[in-house]
């Protein structure tokens, strides 16, 4: 994949698009995003040198339009929410099942020569004593986590099926700008802490996850269009570091500038990973990834963002 050569990126409106976009197009790429603007927003893409087209992966006939002239894709574009999995498992299957079995199968029709799509580490192994990596055996507790490993499988099938260079990158808990819609952990600090109210920690404070800086994955993203890997390939691209949610909540608080910040305690939720963090030692040898954002300087970065633009009306 060279960069004079089109990228259709699903989802490119989102919080993950918002970075990946903008670097690729910096890179010299030509970008399409096909987004449905169900949970992104146009304004993420604003000034940014890519073509939006609205419209959804369910629909076939979209995707054949949207994948016109292009060489390869980058599949963002899902039901994100492990909690509205457990909700409407339906709703998740419908987006992030048939609608990764439709992006590939459009791909093999158009032709298509690299397919790199968004998984997800804890949500899809579930509980195992960390660190994770490519040969835990995936157990998903939530649909959400079962539903990216239906994307997997999908994507295995028709690398050895039609010979599609698919390449899926689990990524860890992504944090940076751009994220203001997310019901992330760290949002939900962020808000708690510019409004003044207790921060609240959903069981005793000891789970724990791998926060990687969406820079990094847009990174890992590119290297894996970019560098030659077999399809089929499975890689995961995290930090390599396990933050328990207290720790978390001590770092958001640091990052504000208010340490001394109330926290709340209350009840477990459902669906929910206890330990995760992910080794990413794989995609290191074979896409030469590194996290190059760490936390100390990630948060900060972040809470600046959530500030100027977000919390400064
Ligand atoms: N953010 C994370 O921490 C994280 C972790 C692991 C995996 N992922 C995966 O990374 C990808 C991007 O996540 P994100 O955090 O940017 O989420 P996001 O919700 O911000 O972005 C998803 C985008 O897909 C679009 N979309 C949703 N359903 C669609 C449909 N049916 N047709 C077309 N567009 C549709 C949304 O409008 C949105 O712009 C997802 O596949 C997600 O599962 C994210």
């Amino acid at each position: 994949m060279t960069a004079s050569e089109g990228i259709l990126v699903t989802g490119g409106a989102g919080f993950v698009g918002a970075t990946l976009v903008r670097r690729l197009a910096a890179g010299g790429y030509r970008v399409r995003v096909l987004d449905n603007l169900s949970t992104g927003d146009a304004a993420h893409l604003s000034g940014v040198d890519a073509e939006l087209v609205k419209g959804d992966i369910r629909d076939a006939a979209a995707l054949d339009d949207a994948l016109a002239g292009l060489g390869s894709v980058i599949h963002l574009a899902a039901a994100g929410s492990v909690i509205g999995s457990v909700q409407d498992p339906g709703a998740n299957f419908e987006v992030n099942v048939l609608g990764t079995f439709r992006v590939l199968d459009a791909a093999r029709r158009a032709g298509i020569e690299r397919v790199v799509l968004a998984s997800t580490g804890g949500a899809l192994i579930g509980d195992a004593t960390p660190p994770v990596d490519e040969r835990s055996l995936p157990k998903p507790i939530s649909p959400y986590g079962a539903s990216k490993l239906a994307g997997e499988g999908y994507a295995h099938a028709f690398a050895k099926a039609y010979g599609l260079r698919t390449v899926a990158i689990r990524f860890g808990n992504v944090y940076g700008p751009w994220s203001a819609r997310k019901r992330g952990v760290i949002n939900v600090f962020f808000e708690a802490l510019h409004s003044g109210e207790p921060m609240v920690i959903h069981g005793d404070g000891t789970a724990s996850r791998d926060y990687v800086h969406v820079d990094d994955i847009s990174g890992a993203l590119r290297l894996a269009l970019e560098k030659d890997v077999p399809g089929g390939t499975v890689l995961h691209a995290a930090s390599g570091v396990e933050t328990t949610v207290s720790e978390l909540a001590d770092l958001c608080r640091r990052a504000a500038g208010v340490p001394g910040h109330p926290i709340e305690y209350r009840p477990r939720r459902a669906g929910e990973v206890g330990r995760n963090f992910a080794s990413y030692d794989l995609a290191n040898k074979l896409l030469g990834y590194a996290p190059t954002v760490t936390r100390e300087a990630g948060l900060p970065r972040t809470w600046k963002w959530f500030k100027d633009e977000v919390f400064r009306a």
